[in-house]
């Protein structure tokens, strides 16, 4: 009898777990594009079929952005009379179910956005009471995304809200990648690893160094509160709760977009391979610079960005008297990426002593990312002028 309980209970184990998300999705962190940034609610199928045929031709859908993901303000201010989800027709003339065979042709991914609470941030209707109704919807659609926020929730519980979510993704049938929005709120990272693949740690982003406009922060503000946002829990911070299939989002990218400068945009892009963080390009794909589809498409930063380990980098040293920040995060085969960030509200020389970067042990060889040079060993330290807020972003491997 013992024998035969103990039978049945690792057989409900196991129904509890298939009662969860959906495995083996993103083990290495998404890579998309998502529309909220910088159209918000301009959000038409004429920009997203545009933004596909730019990113075919400027490499980033080959680079690996494959998940295009249509954010607040898509659907109409109502639901149906049968309590469904609708396309605004204007918006949306051809449907989303279209639009989804459309990219799904063309080796894209579509990804949609809805809420937990009664309404969405932008005010369109959310989720909460229909979960299981609005999967089935998005699963009929051929949605391969979802994007969930946490606007108008009331008193729900975020852990019960999000699962609930997860589980009526799980029962619509298709494999599904889950996206908590739930800024850090409630500590997804301590309960959510069973229920979505990414979680929201923060705010939202703007397109800014380090300004703060109510609810948005700049990057560098989001990446502190990377290393900051949980006290006494190690000098990692919250990375220790990210890696293959759940990872810590720090929000889109503004990577290209016109608060930034140049040094800006290559530091915030580098910063977010550090963090394993989520790449989804928040900027115009169909008119950016070839400086900034380069940088989105440098194959030596993404591979930092998906490396198979999945670990996420941590601040190593910090020193405002140098104008100077240095980032370290560990690779598979013993490889390590490291970023050292000019501070400095101008150009400035910074200096990076390998030896003081004590986690790194032994010699390794030294590639610079974005110079595409091989500067020698960690022997020898390096030293550089950089532009203001601009980085060296290196890739070590051990030396034999
Ligand atoms: C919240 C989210 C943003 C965006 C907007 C849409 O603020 O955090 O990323 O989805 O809602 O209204």
């Amino acid at each position: 009898m013992k024998k035969l309980l103990a039978v049945f209970g690792a057989l409900l184990a196991t129904l509890a777990v298939q009662a969860q998300k959906f495995e083996g999705l993103a083990l290495t962190p998404p890579m998309g594009w998502n529309s909220w940034n910088t159209f918000a609610s301009n959000i038409s199928e004429k920009v997203v079929k545009e933004t596909a045929e730019a990113m075919i031709a400027n490499g980033m859908r080959d680079a690996g952005y494959v998940y295009l993901v249509i954010d607040d303000t898509w659907s109409l201010r109502e639901r149906d009379s049968n309590g469904n989800l609708v396309a605004d027709p204007v918006k949306f003339p051809s449907g989303i179910q279209a639009l989804a065979t459309w990219l799904h042709e063309r080796g894209f991914k579509l990804g949609i956005y809805s809420c937990a609470g009664v309404r969405t941030c932008a005010g369109f209707p959310g989720s909460w009471g229909h979960e299981f109704q609005d999967a089935r919807t998005f699963a009929a659609w051929g949605i391969d995304y979802l994007k969930y926020d946490w606007c108008e929730s009331g008193t729900a519980n975020a852990k019960d809200a999000y699962t609930r979510m997860s589980a009526a993704l799980k029962a619509a049938g298709r494999p599904v990648v889950f996206s908590l929005c739930e800024w850090g709120q409630n500590k997804p990272w301590e309960w959510a690893k069973d229920v979505g693949h990414l979680w929201r740690t923060t705010g939202d982003i703007y397109d800014s160094y380090d300004g703060r406009k109510g609810w948005e922060s700049g990057w560098k503000v989001l990446l502190d509160l990377q290393h900051t946002l949980v006290e006494n829990i190690g000098p990692d911070g919250i990375g220790k709760f990210s890696g293959p299939g759940h990872w810590n989002d720090p929000d889109m990218l503004e990577v290209g977009n016109e608060g930034l400068t140049f040094a800006e945009s290559r530091a915030h892009f580098s910063f977010w391979c550090m963090l394993a963080a989520p790449l989804m390009a928040g900027n115009d794909v169909r008119h950016m610079t070839p400086e900034i589809t380069a940088i989105l498409t440098d194959k030596e930063a993404l591979a930092i960005n998906q490396d198979k380990l999945g670990k996420q980098g941590f601040r190593a040293m910090s020193e405002p008297s140098d104008n100077l920040e240095i980032w370290v995060r560990p690779l598979s085969n013993n490889e390590w990426a490291v970023c050292a960030l000019n501070t400095a509200p101008t150009k400035a020389t910074i200096k990076v002593e390998w030896h003081r970067l004590w986690t790194i042990q032994g010699k390794h060889t030294v590639r610079d990312i974005w110079n595409k040079k091989d500067v020698g060993t960690t022997d020898t330290d390096f030293s550089a002028e950089l532009e203001s807020h601009d980085v060296a972003f290196f890739h070590l491997k051990p030396v034999q």
